[in-house]
This record gives C-alpha cells, structure tokens and sequence, in this order.
C-alpha cells in the first residue's frame, strides 16, 4: 500500500481547499489516473478529475504532481505523492476551468485565415510541413500554461500555448493573417526564455525554440520587433563587442596586462570565454575563476580578441549579426582543447546555437569541469549558510544541476538548503530585464518570496544575469542577504583561515 494525497476543492460548497489522504494498493507501474481510479471505486471519494484517450494523446488529464506538470495517465504513481489541479480557475478538484482559454483561441482566431485573392496555397508542401511539424503535435493539455512564470505575473503576455499557435500560423503559407504583429501585440518580448514551458511539454514541443524565436526573428525583419533597448544592445555590440556598457577597466584588459601562462606550453589547451557581463560588470568572477584554477593546479588562457557569444541577438530575434559573431570567436577559440564557460547564457549559446551556424567547439561549463575533479585539500571552512538558484540556461539550457550541489557538498562547514523551486525563473532572461523590467522585477520578487524565510547568507548561482538581477530583486525587498557565483564561494574557501 503507498499513501497519496489529493487536493479536494468544490467552490460551490468548500470555503477552502483541502488535502485527502488515501492508502492505494499500487499494481507495479500504476498510473496516477489508474491511482484516482482505485480511489473512487474503493472509497467512493467522488474526485472529479479529466480523461479521455488514456494514451498521452488527448492531453485532457494534466495534474500537478508533487509541484510538477504531468498527464495522469502517463506518470507512475509513487508513495508520498501529492496530487493537484493545474495552476487555472478550479471548477471542482481537478478539473480546471479552461474557457478562458478557449474564448482566447476564439479572439485571435487560432485557425487557417485565407486571403479572398485565391493565391494561398490548399495544401502544404512538404518542406513547408517540415517546418512547423513539432509545432502542430500540441495536445492542448495547457501545461505550458499553467506553469509559464512571466504568465503569472502579467496580462500582457498572452503565453507559451498562444506563442505556438501564431508560430504554427506564421510557418504556414496557407495562412494569411498578421501572426507576428498579433504575437508581438500579445507580448512576445514577454517571454524571459526559462524554457520551463518545453520542460513540461508532454509532446516535447520546443516551443521556446521553435515558435517564440522564430516569430521574435521574423518580427525584426519586419520591423516590427524588437523592443527600443534590445536595439541599443544591438548597436553596443556592433561598435564594442560587448553588449553592456563597462564599470571599469574591464577583466580582459587587466589580464591581458599579466597574461596567464600565454606562452607556456599547456596541454590541455583550456581557453576561458568570459561572456560580456564577467569581462564588463563581474570581473571578480573572472578572478576567482583564475584563483581556483591556480589552487587545483590548473592553467587557463583568457584570449583577448574574444566577443559576445550572441545569446542576446539570438534571443531577441535581431539574427542579422550573429553569423558574424560566431566566425570571429570561432576563430579566436578554434585552437583550444576547453573552452570554459561561467555564463548560463553564454554556455547554452555555444553548445546549443552555434553548431547550428557550423562551429562546434568544446564547451565545458565550469561546474561540470570541477565537479568530479575538485580537489579539496587546501580548502578550509565556510561557515555560510546558503541555498542555490539554477539558471534557466544552466538547468535547462544545458542539463546541469547536479554538478553545482556535488561543489557545495564539498565545501567544509557549508550549511546548504533548498529553496522550493531552486530552477524557477528569476526574470532576467530572454531580454526581459533590459525590454520589460517591470516585469523582469515582477518574477524576481517571487524568487526572494522563496528565498526570504530560508535565512540564508547567501544565494549561489552559476549566471552573471541572475546574480545581478537576484540580488537587485533582494535589495528592493530590503533583504541583506549575498548572492554570489559559485567561484566566489570557493574563493573565499581558499582564503578564510
Ligand atoms: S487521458 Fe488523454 S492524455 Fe491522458
């Protein structure tokens, strides 16, 4: 027998909700709907719930489990599971209420538009099938939108589910409607690219990816998108290389004034790419980069011609550069073994985008580098309570999230918690910050929702973005609490005696 908690809601007749416990004899490899089932007919409980084809294929019984999105009759049921209705208006427990939704798809209407000049192609050809194929696959279970954190906070931004349907529109040359004015309209540059919305897709439609990009790059040509800043970032990295303005000197040009071992003979060849933030607004990052490499022995390489990755052109849709942008550091990086990376962003724009331009260089983020090899010999305790965000970029833009915690694990005298949802988005991302900062500051004040009551001394994450906006969302919440990369951590592990 395993025990399953059900969250119970009548609005018509409960004041509030509740959670029901329930003993199930689980069969091996039963289904949370089978789980529901068994409960209904041994307890005559009556939970309302949705289902139709059984089979992953309707998308009528998507649930919360234990926090997560899935389809009842896809996910296994396990003891201890609490089960939930998606983050909508609740008609009866887990039955959400979705003519919101629906009147939506009706508004914009969401199917084929025809011009009246006859010119529209009747049918598809392959190629242009090809295309939007994932895009077509979605089984409006409506996950994307019951977790999509910009969703939450603003009415703006009409969502990911949306953000679909006018890409699916806007790659169908049957279709002749204003799909990427109306998408732009319902908030396109809304969307922080956390990603969370391809995480929980049960048809694994990358919805970031395939729609939102694309109807953000097919904006700019138009000249419909993007918004004002975006461009001034835009006009910054063309001049400098850089896509922020910066502070000081700068990390590069102080290295460069001491070059590390650039003559020496290393093997393997490790070159850092320090992505604009690190050289430009967090150059003790760089820093501490060079002084944990130096305690494990290990010499890096910063090369100096090196620019933006791209990451904010790529995007906020303005792609017109980054051709350009990823020759010249693949040339400045081409003869390196590692290239390391400290940047979610930067990370997951190389490995993820640029293969796509050709350029497949070897990519190791800095807590997959250290993880397993850390030497811990010399490190002395940290007597630091903290927790961890995870990058969007980091998390799900590269896989990563256990390298991390297996660091802080090492270091003596930490004190680590989790917070409750360590990868949710704190709303720097995707151009969110520099486009939308309302909004931006809107998804940062439910990160420190999260954070606040840990009492905590620091936040760690592996992002210069989230850190900057992590502890600028802090500080207005009046919150004396550190956010601090990871390096910095093991720096100070290093120093303190
Ligand atoms: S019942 Fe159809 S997707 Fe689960």
């Amino acid at each position: 027998m395993i025990k399953v908690k059900v969250l119970r809601y009548h609005p018509q007749k409960d004041d509030e909700s509740r959670l029901e416990t329930f003993k199930v004899d689980k069969k091996e490899k039963m289904k949370v709907l089978d789980a529901l089932n068994y409960i209904n007919e041994n307890y005559d409980a009556k939970i309302s719930y949705r289902c139709s084809c059984r089979a992953g294929q309707c998308g009528s019984c998507a649930v919360k489990v234990n926090g997560q999105t899935v389809l009842a009759c896809k996910a296994e049921i396990m003891d201890g599971d609490i089960i939930k209705p998606l983050d909508f208006d609740v008609m009866k427990d887990l039955i959400v209420d979705r003519t919101i939704t629906d009147g939506r798809v009706k508004e914009l209407e969401l199917f084929i538009d025809e011009c009246d000049t006859y010119q529209c192609p009747v049918n598809l050809k392959p190629e242009d099938y090809e295309n939007s194929k994932k895009l077509r696959s979605c089984i409006e279970c409506l996950s994307c939108l019951s977790v999509c954190p910009p969703l939450k906070e603003t009415s703006e931004f009409a969502g990911p589910y949306f953000m679909r349907y006018f890409g699916k529109f806007a790659l169908d040359p049957r279709d002749c409607d204003e799909r990427i004015q109306n998408s732009f309209d319902e908030g396109l540059y809304c969307c922080t690219s956390c990603s969370k919305c391809v995480e929980v897709c049960p048809k694994e439609i990358n919805t970031f990816g395939g729609a939102i990009e694309k109807l953000r790059e097919l904006s700019c040509r138009k000249g419909i998108g993007p918004l004002p800043p975006h461009k001034l970032v835009r006009e910054l990295i063309e001049k400098t290389g850089r896509s922020v303005e910066p502070l000081g000197e700068g990390f590069i040009k102080a290295i460069s004034q001491k070059p590390p071992s650039e003559s020496a003979e290393l093997k393997p060849k490790i070159a850092f790419f320090t992505g604009c933030m690190i050289d430009y607004r967090l150059p003790e990052v760089g820093f501490a980069l060079l002084d944990v490499l130096k305690n494990q022995g290990i010499d890096v390489i910063v090369p100096v011609d090196q620019v933006c990755c791209g990451s904010p052109m790529i995007r906020t849709g303005q792609t017109e550069i980054v051709e350009d942008i990823v020759k010249k550091n693949a040339e400045v990086f081409k003869d390196y073994d590692i290239i390391l990376t400290v940047c979610a962003g930067c990370g997951a724009t190389l490995k993820n985008d640029y293969p796509k331009y050709g350029v497949n260089l070897n990519v190791v983020e800095i807590s997959e580098f250290l993880a397993d090899n850390l030497n811990i010999d010399n490190m002395n305790p940290v007597d630091l309570k903290v927790t961890y965000h995870d990058p969007c970029h980091l998390s799900r833009g590269q896989g990563i999230r256990k390298e991390p915690r297996k660091i802080l694990e090492k270091i003596k005298g930490l004190e680590f918690v989790e917070m409750e949802e360590p990868d949710r988005c704190c709303g720097s991302g995707g151009g969110v910050r520099s486009g939308k900062p309302d909004l931006a500051a809107k998804i940062g004040k439910r990160k420190v929702d999260m954070i606040k009551d840990l009492d905590v001394n620091a936040v760690i994450t592996i992002c210069p973005f989230c850190e900057y906006h992590i502890r600028d969302s802090l500080k207005k919440e009046g919150l004396d609490i550190d956010v601090l990369n990871i390096l910095k951590l093991l720096q100070l592990s290093y120093k303190s005696t």
